[in-house]
């Protein structure tokens, strides 16, 4: 045997020798001569093969070198079904591997044999297979954002084929396909990355972490609710950040101002019972130890309903008519008031709605008085202010005067005068005039003035004048005060005076104050027959005096609220004059009645102080004794001869003197006494003058009620 295969030994020494199949025509060739392929891949071992013609190819074998031992891969049951023989017995002697196990990791050989005896062939050194896994490798890890990053897709071998690289971040292929990549890292390259190679991108390589830390970005600051915020209620403020690592510190800020007591509260911080302080520009800045970031500010716009409503009026203290005045109402809201009420007196002013928050009375007068106040609202609720009283001022106006009770004004009734007059603030004073002249004494005496018992000197015009401080006014018209009485004062006087001789005309006037005027007189006339009616009219005339016309006169004055009788006047008649005892009679009289004067002057002046009332007394009395003739009958009468003084008389006058109207009202009545004569002889006539006091101050020592009898004694013509 080793004789027939000592061609082929020569062969096998040459082949030794040179390292190289040197045999001419026989040759196992791999190209390339490493193959470095990944695990779980497919590859094909490259071979082809030579030997010289026209030899027949009878049998390939593909061994693995364990150990340097060549082991046919058919007795290898680990590669049961991992490997094809993808050649042909011409020269091409390719092996195919699938499903590559690390452990594949050999040498691998060829080997043909031919039909010619010694005619085989094994090449050594065969093709070298390498597996490999893929590994990513990031370097580093983990970075800072801005700094370089290089990411290797690492594999213990040079892939054959310099495949391409598929990368991967979190699943996500890159733009880039390179077995290494170099970039600056930002926070969007953190990730999960993995690596594949094209083709077998079903094996890629486990998932390797980049980290990249950074500042925070992207910190906003939200509110929740969103929308209005009402007073009261509650709002979580919200401040998010992307940052690595996460955010460590929060600090807030209210209108640029750090909000200490809220540091440390986290990413949220809840408002509670929110006031309309809270309101205001926010933000926060949140920190790592890369860096912080402030939020853009958010507008905290904590809204309410109004509230301090307040009406105030322009013109402090009192207000004039006529002025202006301006009613603002002020209040706090928010949103701000939306509309405005007005109220006087407690009813809306409708017209003023709508007139914002001033509104202007121009020209005020006293109706604009009253209780104001302002409604002011908005969306979320109404509020009142308090009240504000306007009180507008004027001087006195439609001031009158009027008079109580009306119509007629009987003397000794009592008359009211009232003056009434609108004012504010109210009439201060009252000044009454009479006859255009003030009555100073009325003055304060209110708006009401009561005459009691008035008497026709209270008769005039009358007007008052209201005033405040604002201004004076006169009642606009007057009243005429016209005091009525029934005729008083009625008299009766006769011209020519004394005795009355035959024939003469005598005429006899009725007197008479009376208010209207007297309208009716009626003429009396008493004789010894009887009581007689003598005329009417103011004057009883007679042209021509006849004895039976004397008697005693007297006259009613009338009109429509009374009548009343003067006393009586005994017209006496002288047919012969005859005073031869007058004288007599005059002078007796006389001195009696100038005694019985002194006692009555010293009695009135020494319980009267008063010198006026004396002297008044005494010229009454003292006209009294200049004008009346008087007697005491029965006892003058027979110490004094009468008709001496007055000669050619015989018949003495007879009058009765009416006291004159004095200031102590005293009542004069008249009686007529008539003694019945001596037949033949004299008539007396006897008048008593009764002063009757009706004052309530006793004053004399004449008896209140003392009766002087005066007489004139008229002689007949004896
Ligand atoms: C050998 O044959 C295989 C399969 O037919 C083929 O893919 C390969 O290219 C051939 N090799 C050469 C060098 O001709
Ligand atoms: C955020 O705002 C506060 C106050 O204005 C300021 O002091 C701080 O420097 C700001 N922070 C940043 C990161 O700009
Ligand atoms: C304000 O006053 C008006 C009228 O008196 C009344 O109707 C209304 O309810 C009041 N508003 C408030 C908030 O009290
Ligand atoms: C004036 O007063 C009277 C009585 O009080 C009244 O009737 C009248 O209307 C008033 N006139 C004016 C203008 O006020
Ligand atoms: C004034 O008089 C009127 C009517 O006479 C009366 O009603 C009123 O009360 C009086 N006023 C005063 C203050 O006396
Ligand atoms: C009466 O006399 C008076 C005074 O002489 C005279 O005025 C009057 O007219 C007379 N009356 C009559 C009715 O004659
Ligand atoms: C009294 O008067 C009447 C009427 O005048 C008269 O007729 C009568 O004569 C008179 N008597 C005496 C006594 O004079």
């Amino acid at each position: 045997m080793l004789l027939k295969k000592s061609g082929s030994l020569v062969v096998v020494l040459l082949l030794t020798g040179s390292g190289v199949l040197v045999q001419a025509g026989w040759s196992v060739a791999h190209s390339p001569g490493t193959v470095c392929a990944l695990q779980g891949a497919s590859v094909v071992l490259p071979c082809t093969y030579t030997y010289p013609s026209p030899y027949q190819v009878m049998k390939t074998i593909w061994f693995g070198v364990f150990n340097k031992q060549e082991t046919n891969l058919e007795s290898l049951s680990e590669y049961s079904g991992h490997w094809t023989y993808i050649g042909n017995r011409m020269n091409n002697c390719s092996l195919r591997i699938t499903d590559l196990k690390n452990s594949y990791a050999l040498e691998y050989r060829f080997r043909f044999e031919t039909d010619i005896s010694g005619g085989q062939f094994t090449g050594k050194p065969g093709v070298q297979l390498l597996v490999t896994d893929l590994q990513v490798m990031v370097n580093p890890d983990t970075v800072t954002e801005g700094q370089s990053v290089i990411l290797t897709c690492s594999t213990t071998c040079t892939l054959t084929g310099s495949p391409a690289f598929i990368w991967y971040r979190d699943g996500s292929p890159l733009p880039f396909t390179n077995q290494s990549h170099l970039f600056t890292a930002s926070r969007e390259d953190r990730g999960n990355y993995t690596c594949a190679v094209k083709g077998y991108e079903h094996l890629p390589s486990s998932a390797v972490i980049l980290s990249v830390t950074y500042g925070p970005k992207d910190t906003s600051l939200s509110v929740s609710p969103s929308g209005e915020i009402l007073e009261g209620s509650s709002v979580t403020l919200t401040c998010s950040s992307d940052a690595n690592p996460p955010v460590q510190r929060y600090t807030w800020y209210k209108n640029n101002r750090a909000l200490a007591s809220w540091t440390g509260s986290g990413l949220n911080h809840a408002i509670t019972n929110i006031v309309s302080e809270d309101s205001g520009q926010y933000y926060c800045e949140a920190r790592n130890q890369n860096g912080a970031e402030n939020s853009s500010a958010v507008t905290i716009d904590v809204q309410y309903a109004p509230r301090n409503t307040l009406l105030s009026v322009s013109s402090s203290g009192k207000i004039l008519e006529g002025s202006s005045v301006t009613l603002t109402c002020s209040s706090d809201a928010n949103p701000p008031v939306q509309r405005y009420t007005w109220f006087k007196n407690n009813r809306a002013v409708a017209s003023w709605t709508g007139s914002g928050l001033n509104h202007t009375i121009t020209n005020i007068v006293s109706e604009d008085s009253g209780q104001y106040y302002c409604e002011t609202q908005n969306q979320h609720g109404t509020q009142n202010s308090s009240a504000v009283t306007i009180d507008v001022q004027y001087a006195p106006k439609n001031t009158s005067i009027s008079v109580s009770p009306s119509g007629e004004i009987m003397a000794g009734s009592s008359v009211t005068l009232t003056c009434s007059s609108d004012a504010n603030p109210p009439v201060q004073r009252y000044t009454w005039f009479k006859n255009n002249r003030a009555v100073a004494s009325w003055t304060g005496s209110g708006l009401n003035h009561t005459i009691t018992n008035i008497v026709s000197e209270d008769s005039g015009q009358y007007y008052c004048e209201t005033r405040n401080q604002h201004g004076t006014q006169n009642s606009s018209a007057a009243v005429t005060i016209d005091v009525q009485f029934a005729p008083k004062d009625t008299s009766v006087s006769v011209s020519p005076s004394g005795e009355i001789v035959e024939g003469r005309s005598v005429n006899l006037t009725c007197s008479s104050d009376a208010k209207p005027p007297v309208q009716r007189y009626t003429w009396f006339k008493k004789n010894d027959t009887g009581v007689w009616q003598a005329g009417s009219g103011q004057s009883l005339n007679f042209s021509n005096f006849r004895s039976w016309n004397r008697g005693q006169y007297y006259c009613e004055a009338q009109n429509r609220h009374g009548a009343q009788n003067s006393t009586g006047l005994t017209v006496s008649y002288a047919a012969v004059a005859n005073y031869k005892h007058d004288l007599a009679y005059i002078i007796t009289g006389t001195c009696a009645l100038a005694a019985l004067l002194i006692v009555i002057v010293l009695a009135v002046c020494r319980r009267c102080h008063s010198v006026k009332e004396a002297k008044l007394n005494t010229e009454i009395l003292q006209d009294a004794a200049c004008a009346v003739y008087a007697n005491v009958p029965g006892r003058t009468a027979s110490t004094a001869p009468p008709g001496k003084t007055v000669p050619g008389k015989e018949e003495a006058e007879h009058s009765n003197v009416q006291r004159p109207h004095s200031q102590d009202q005293e009542e004069v009545q008249y009686a007529s006494v008539q003694k019945p004569a001596p037949p033949g002889e004299e008539d007396v006539q006897y008048a008593s003058i009764r002063f009757s006091r009706s004052g309530a101050a006793p004053r004399s020592t004449v008896p209140a009620s003392e009766a002087v009898i005066y007489s004139t004694v008229a002689k007949g013509n004896t």
